[in-house]
């Protein structure tokens, strides 16, 4: 079973990031699946558009996802922008995209909605993914529940391609998992990069004290009973914890007699902890940061193997092979 998932180098990465759509998709990794996983730099190009900052999180991305388990002896894992080709996939894809579909996408009104001006690439940016996902013929695509529409949208194109041209393209599913599929941020709403309310992976330990304790709550006091289900501190930190312990803290709240300050605390301590097997890791990788560009070099050519002959394929049932 083929896997692939991409991610925007539009940021720092964060919980969000990490429980939506790494940890799955690592996951997969290590049960022997065949994975590809790509840093999705043309999508990010519709929202980042300076160059440094683009050099600087594409960087970062790969760092963080090879810190935290990557292993490309098992993954292939790639620079987006190594492969145009996904690009005359997505061509060949457009012609067949009604254009009500894309303006029916959440994310594409939501980005105008906070003032990102609404560009003809901000616009196809679904056409691309599709191309993304299409190009490898993957049949399961692990993302957050905010990509499911795009995945969606990746099987209408797969399916109206393959009526009209014939049976080129793989239909995938989305892999959404449900405990994970929206992780809140330090305000309560989804974490994300965009709404400043996210608690990054690699945080100095004193920030990331800092980002737990501004989780926001509500007023009860110490004695009082609480519900674990509405709590934002306890979203998270059953996320980390062992299920004993959590049943255990849940229990704790219920009965009273624990304030949110002590959960917090034992919040940025599992995190700290949980991260830093990666942290030791990514220090290694930093201070060699030639092997990063060479995994993502040879990811690439892997890539490449994968992905010309779905293009030829594609080139082939529309007509436009050489004669
Ligand atoms: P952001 O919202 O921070 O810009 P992206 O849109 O780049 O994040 O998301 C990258 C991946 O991480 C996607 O698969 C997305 O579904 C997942 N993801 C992002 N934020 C969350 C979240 N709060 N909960 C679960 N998954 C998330
Ligand atoms: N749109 C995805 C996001 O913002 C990134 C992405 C681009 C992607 N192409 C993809 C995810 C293909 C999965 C498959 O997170």
């Amino acid at each position: 079973m083929r896997v692939l998932s991409g991610i925007q180098p539009s940021g720092k990465l964060h919980l969000g990031n990490y429980f939506g759509m790494m940890k799955p998709a690592l996951e997969l990794q290590d049960r022997m699946e065949e994975t590809f996983l790509f840093i999705a730099d043309y999508h990010a190009l519709t929202t980042v558009q300076d160059a440094e900052t683009m050099r600087g999180a594409t960087a970062g991305v790969a760092l963080d996802f090879l810190a935290c388990g990557l292993d490309p002896a098992k993954t292939v894992f790639y620079r987006q922008s190594d492969v145009p080709q996904v690009h005359e996939l997505a061509w060949l894809l457009s012609i067949v995209t009604p254009v009500g579909l894309l303006e029916r996408c959440h994310s594409f009104k939501d980005k105008i909605a906070r003032g990102i001006p609404a560009s003809h690439g901000l616009f196809a940016y679904p056409v691309l993914m599709a191309a993304d996902i299409l190009a490898v013929q993957s049949d399961v695509v692990p993302v957050g529940q905010d990509q499911k529409q795009h995945v969606e949208v990746t099987r209408d194109l797969a399916i109206k391609f393959n009526n009209r041209f014939g049976e080129t393209f793989k239909i995938p599913e989305p892999v959404i998992k449900e405990e994970v599929a929206v992780v809140p941020g330090i305000d309560g709403q989804k974490m994300s990069k965009s709404y400043n309310n996210s608690i990054e992976l690699f945080l100095p330990e004193k920030e990331l004290r800092k980002a737990c304790m501004r989780i926001v709550t509500d007023s009860r006091s110490v004695a009082d009973s609480k519900d674990p289900d509405k709590c934002n501190v306890f979203a998270l930190y059953r996320l980390f914890a062992p299920e004993a312990d959590c049943a255990r803290m849940a229990g704790r709240y219920r009965q009273g007699g624990i304030g949110y300050g002590e959960v917090k605390k034992a919040l940025a301590d599992l995190v700290w902890a949980h991260f830093a097997k990666a942290r030791a890791r990514r220090e290694e990788l930093l201070a060699n940061p030639g092997e990063v560009d060479r995994i993502l070099r040879e990811g690439a050519e892997k890539a490449r193997r994968v992905i010309e002959p779905t293009l030829r394929k594609a080139r082939a049932a529309v007509g436009l092979e050489r004669i």
